[in-house]
């Protein structure tokens, strides 16, 4: 018996879409039916060069069709609580990009009408899928470097596309929805709660689009995560995990990149105390990850939730308090000022 599939469309003909569609072709419970544009045309052309079946003249084309049961949502960040809540009143799963929305009430508006249509929906933050996070996840909670009180990240790269979706205010352009997203929600991640309070510092362009922007977070089990992410920096990311008595090293955090990536753990020794009584630390272990695969978990993990009924690997509570925690960090960049992060 062949094993029930979910077929897929594609909401818009967006860059990123060509990471999701070897996952979609790749993986056993998927299968990629069609993909929608604004134009048929468009539509057609992207179809025709990837060998896609269908294609959709309209975004509203492709919700009405009964062959499409769940819908991978690529729009601007500004797009995606509209279409999600028109996917999910259209019958059909969702899986919608990073940010999952700009604010509270429209991730409240988007679990509403996931909640009413009983479909799954769930943000495609694609680290969250690899093994690589779940493996920081059990270092951390097995106490191989004690308790957490710093973290640190940078995730950057050169933006040189002068007409890109990231530099437009109106549809949630900025480094910190498109890169810094990541660093917070890695950090609630590792800390199993949101921060308290934010204070944060951006540089931004004319249009008021940060480019560069550095934030700190303040949690209450007495551990703070600095981060910088940045569209004017050579391409360069990686997290640290500084705890009492080790620190967790990730050089591809969010597993972004198709080569493999490594988890370094560090800890105290125990010997060669100094005169300030601390303990050199030491590489004791190199945790290595296959690149390129997180989209294919991401898929698979959607297919377990659609077809068996498995708990979504990122609820919707855990983007709802990433956006929050995202909103305080730019008012108390644009106020500048220390925020408290709303209780959502
Ligand atoms: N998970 C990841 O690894 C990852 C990486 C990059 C980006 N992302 C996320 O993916 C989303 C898309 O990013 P992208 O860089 O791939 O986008 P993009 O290439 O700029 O494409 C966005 C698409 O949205 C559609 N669209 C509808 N209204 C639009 C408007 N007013 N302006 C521009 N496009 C419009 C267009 O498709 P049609 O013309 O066909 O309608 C366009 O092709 C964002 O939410 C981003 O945060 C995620």
């Amino acid at each position: 018996m062949t094993e029930k599939r979910v077929r897929w469309g594609l909401l818009s003909t967006a860059r990123i879409n060509e990471r999701l569609i070897p996952a979609l072709r790749e993986t056993e419970r998927a299968e990629l039916v069609g993909v929608a544009s604004r134009s048929q045309s468009k539509a057609d052309e992207y179809a025709r060069a990837r060998n896609i079946p269908r294609a959709y003249g309209s975004y509203e084309a492709m919700l009405a069709d009964p062959d499409i049961d769940a819908v991978y949502i690529s729009l601007p960040n500004g797009f995606h609580e509209e279409w999600a809540v028109k996917t999910a009143d259209a019958g059909k799963h969702v899986l919608c990009e990073k940010p999952l929305a700009l604010t509270v009430d429209e991730v409240n508006s988007m679990m509403q009408a996931a909640r009413r249509n009983n479909v799954v929906i769930q943000e495609a933050a694609m680290y969250r899928f690899d093994p690589q996070t779940a493996k920081v996840q059990e270092l951390i909670d097995s106490g191989a470097i004690g308790q957490i009180r710093t973290i640190q990240s940078f995730f950057g790269f050169t933006l040189k596309n002068a007409g890109d979706v990231r530099l437009d205010p109106a549809i949630g352009g900025g480094s910190l929805w498109d890169l810094g997203s990541y660093q917070v929600s890695f950090s609630r991640l590792a800390l199993k709660a949101n921060p308290l309070e934010v204070s944060a510092w951006q540089t931004t362009i004319e249009q008021g689009v940060d480019l560069t922007f550095c934030g700190q977070m303040r949690f209450a089990v007495g551990a703070v995560s600095q981060f910088v992410c940045s569209f004017q920096s050579v391409p360069h990311w990686e997290m640290d995990f500084i705890g009492t008595t080790g620190r967790i090293n990730l050089d591809i955090p969010w597993k972004q990149r198709g080569e493999p990536s490594n988890v370094r753990l560090y800890q105290e020794g125990t010997s060669g105390t100094s005169a300030f009584g601390d303990n050199a630390t030491g590489l004791v272990d190199t945790f290595t990850f296959e690149g390129g695969k997180a989209y294919h978990h991401q898929v698979d993990a959607m297919a377990a939730s659609i077809l068996d009924g498995a708990t979504p690997v990122v609820s919707v509570d855990e983007s709802r308090g990433n956006i929050a925690t995202l909103v305080a960090l730019y008012t108390s960049a644009r106020e500048n000022r220390v925020v408290k992060v709303a209780d959502v």
